[in-house]
């Protein structure tokens, strides 16, 4: 089986051409200050307890700026803030990463403030607990792997840790990915390289997998 080196090149290929944030790591100190504003909803730490709410410790550093930028731009095109000539709202319409809850935290960061806080939370442990014992992998976990890493911890930058990630919260991922290419216009999340590889997958499969995932240790 040749697969998978071939595979992996693909994908590094891919990372090549993919947007990264150049430039500082951020201050973890000043974002700690910063994230007192996300405690009521994602944990003293990152480490979050509420159903459906996303884990954000020890989760990657670039992959946070990218996600933080992707919603601020969402929030800003929402209320208007965003400028663009009446007929080309193209690309806001095609938004990558849109959610309203949280709109009103990421509508005013600076660019100093997204990488402030994905400072801190890339470097605060993450201390979920998973409610259940680890389950057995479905059978398409092997390609998820690939970019996931062989238990949900990633070693590539750009691409999240999803193990111990909140299972609720995956699976609205995943469906909000199968459901990206539908709906044109009120997607809730791009991302092309994700696109790919749920279009295919069951509602059953998205749940499978992600209680899998979420039982797995998140360090
Ligand atoms: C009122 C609750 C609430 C508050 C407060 C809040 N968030 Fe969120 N956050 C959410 C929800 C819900 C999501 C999931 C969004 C989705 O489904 O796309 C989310 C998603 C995120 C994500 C994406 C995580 C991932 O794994 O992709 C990041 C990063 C994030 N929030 C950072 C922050 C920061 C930084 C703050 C404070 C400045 C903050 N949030 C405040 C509710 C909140
Ligand atoms: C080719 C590489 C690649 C493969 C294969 C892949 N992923 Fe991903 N995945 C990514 C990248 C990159 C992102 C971040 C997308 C973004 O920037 O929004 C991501 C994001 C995710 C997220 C969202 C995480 C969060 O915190 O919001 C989930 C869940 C996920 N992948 C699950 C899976 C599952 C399940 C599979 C297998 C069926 C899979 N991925 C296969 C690269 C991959």
């Amino acid at each position: 089986m040749h697969a998978r080196p071939a595979l992996a090149l693909l994908i590094s290929l891919i990372f090549t051409c993919y947007p990264a944030y150049a430039g500082h790591h951020g201050d973890a100190q000043r974002g700690a200050v910063l994230a007192e504003k996300c405690e009521g909803c994602h944990g003293g730490n990152g480490n979050s307890r509420i159903d459906g709410f996303p884990n954000l410790a020890n989760q990657k550093y670039f992959y946070l700026v990218k996600q933080l930028r992707e919603m601020r731009t969402s929030a800003q095109g929402r209320t208007g803030v965003i400028d663009k000539p009446e007929h080309d709202y193209s690309e806001l319409l095609r938004q990558r990463r849109s959610n309203e809850i949280m709109d009103a935290f990421v509508f005013n960061l600076t660019d100093k403030d997204i990488e402030d806080l994905a400072a801190y939370y890339s470097r605060e442990p993450c201390n979920a607990k998973s409610d259940g014992a680890v389950l057995t992998a479905p059978q398409f976990d092997i390609r998820c792997q690939v970019c996931h890493g062989e238990r949900g911890i990633a070693s590539n930058r750009n691409v999240p840790n999803i193990a111990g990630q909140d299972a609720a919260y995956l699976e609205q991922q995943l469906l909000n990915l199968k459901g990206a290419s539908e709906n044109d216009g009120a997607q809730k999340r791009r991302a092309s390289i994700m696109e790919g590889q749920v279009r295919h997958l069951s509602e059953q499969d998205i749940r499978d997998i992600s209680l899998y995932y979420s039982r797995l240790p998140c360090r």
